[in-house]
């Protein structure tokens, strides 16, 4: 059996598994979905969204690139996010990073690595606002640790300030970007304290960042 052939095997018995627990399961599914949750995450394979928060098929709208980055330009990141608050009208958005990330080590490292080096810049630039905060670690895995944290930050602020978002709020919708780090050493969540829910909350969060 080929390497493929093994995933579908693995699928059916995944669908047996869902339909021996719950019937209706995949018919209620193809009825609809709707998912509370936007999660932007890392493409990282040790970050799988669904299994981390323990979330079903039809629970968790998704979206990941390298670094989880919610870049203002980015029409993909765009277009699922005007979907997820719009028509899905998502009450949380999850900006999921995590400890260890690939990416925001390589936004850092000075060799080049292509085309990914174009993506990364955020971060890049990112380094060198809070290269004082970043110093003063006493370590490089502290270093590398907070950076991870930081890029979560600008990305809820990213997200924050997303006019899809800020038309959300103008209208009291209930919706809310949060920001977390996920440690692939343990697999825990650590909320990184910087929830918004509105306009004025994210003016505060932004103001106290700069
Ligand atoms: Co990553």
């Amino acid at each position: 059996m080929s390497d493929v052939d093994d995933l579908i095997a693995k699928n059916r018995q995944w669908a047996l598994g869902k339909t021996e627990a719950d019937p209706d399961f995949f018919s209620r599914l193809v009825r609809q979905q709707s998912p509370s949750y936007l999660w932007i995450g890392c493409s990282d394979s040790r970050v799988p969204a669904n299994e981390i928060v323990g979330l079903d098929p039809g629970e968790l709208f998704v979206h990941r690139n390298v670094a989880n980055l919610a870049p203002p330009q980015d029409a993909n990141y765009l277009s699922v996010l005007q979907y997820a608050v719009e028509v899905l009208k998502v009450r949380h958005i999850l900006v999921v990073g995590h400890y260890g990330c690939g990416g925001v080590a390589a936004a850092t490292d000075p060799a080049q690595h292509g085309l990914i080096d174009h993506w990364l810049s955020p971060i890049r630039y990112l380094a060198k606002e809070r290269h004082v905060e970043l110093a003063a670690l006493p370590s490089d895995k502290a270093r590398f640790d907070r950076l991870c944290e930081l890029n979560v930050v600008r990305q809820v602020r990213n997200v924050a300030s997303n006019p899809f978002v800020l038309a959300a709020w103008s209208t009291g919708r209930d919706l809310t970007v949060h920001g977390w780090c996920y440690s692939i050493e343990n697999g825990l969540v650590s909320d990184l304290a910087v929830s918004i829910s509105s306009a004025s909350q994210a003016e505060a969060l932004f103001n106290d960042e700069a």
